[in-house]
């Protein structure tokens, strides 16, 4: 038996012992993806944290992802397989600078991408993920201003989508969707002149601009699904592809670029998911008192429709 075949069996019985739920964003690697009970976005992984009874939580993905699970699920086990699974992007804002800013913006409401510390979360009045940006800027009363972290390229894309003059944007970005230029696009769109470009909103605006669709990862899988045509040239990480491709057999996507590859999203492994179900660890957990805080950003943003 391959070990691919014999690692999954194992944590397949692992899973029933335990009482647990595999989480997996849809970045994460396909072997992984296919282990996991449920594969989505931000925005449904959290939501999926929130409701789920069972008792330990294995999440594939990155460490502010598994924080969330912690944050909105503190009774539950939460394990992060990779524990050096990090986000870049998380860390170009951190509690400290936030507050130093927030001084100078009084009356400002923090609006925070997912992507973010659980002290970050604290320090914010409400969350966002890619998937409701637009939605939570738009519950925002139009005459406060808003303080958008960490993504400037997200805080760029919602505040010309809600034309919110008011709109402050952190300087952090992704350096994964960092690395797609204009010029990878043009290529492309050379190349497959008839396929539809879709693009995240964490790439550069001048991307963004060129794309027919712009969304979250669960958001282009949906409409990939339901539209008509046959092709598509994808603007985000590569591990999209896993979802793409199984679920639309005769659909064809092409990567913008091959170098779209988060190295934090591959770090979990099935051999890493399987030894965190043996021995429960790495756990993530969080301060109560910050977890609290951070709750509420989180809460917040749930109960936006
Ligand atoms: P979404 O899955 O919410 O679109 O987020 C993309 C991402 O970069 C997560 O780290
Ligand atoms: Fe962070 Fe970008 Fe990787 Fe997502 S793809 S985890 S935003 S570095």
């Amino acid at each position: 038996m391959d070990k691919i075949k014999r690692l999954s069996e194992e944590i397949n019985l692992l899973r029933e012992q335990k009482k647990a739920i595999i989480l997996s964003h849809v970045y994460e690697r396909p072997e992984i993806q296919e282990i996991a009970d449920f594969v989505g976005d931000s925005l449904e992984l959290s939501r999926r944290a929130a409701e789920t009874d069972a008792e330990v939580i294995v999440f594939c993905g990155v460490h502010f992802m598994a924080e969330s699970a912690a944050i909105l699920s503190p009774e539950k086990i939460v394990l992060l397989p990779e524990k050096n699974a990090g986000c870049p992007m998380a860390d170009m804002v951190d509690a400290d600078s936030l507050r130093a800013r927030k001084e100078q913006m009084p009356g400002a409401v923090v609006v925070c991408y997912v992507n973010t510390s659980a002290e970050v979360k604290a320090e914010s009045d409400i969350a966002c993920t890619s998937a409701n940006a637009v939605r939570v800027v738009e519950s925002i009363p139009p005459d406060r201003p808003i303080l958008f972290i960490p993504d400037k390229n997200l805080g760029h894309y919602v505040a010309q989508k809600t034309g919110r003059k008011n709109l402050t944007a952190w300087q952090g970005f992704c350096n994964t969707h960092d690395k797609l230029i204009r010029t990878d696009v043009l290529k492309a769109r050379e190349e497959y002149p008839q396929a539809v470009i879709m693009a995240h909103p964490e790439c550069r605006p001048d991307v963004v601009d060129m794309a027919d669709v712009v969304a979250s990862t669960a958001g282009m899988i949906k409409f990939a699904g339901e539209s008509g045509e046959r092709e598509f040239i994808i603007c985000t990480e590569l591990g999209i592809l896993h979802q793409f491709e199984k679920r639309n057999p005769g659909k064809k996507f092409y990567p913008a670029s091959n170098r779209l590859v988060c190295p934090n999203m591959k770090a979990t492994t099935l051999d890493k998911v399987h030894q965190a179900l043996v021995s429960l660890e790495p756990r993530v957990t969080v301060p109560e008192d910050i977890r609290v805080k951070a709750l509420k950003s989180l809460e917040r943003m749930l109960a936006v429709k």
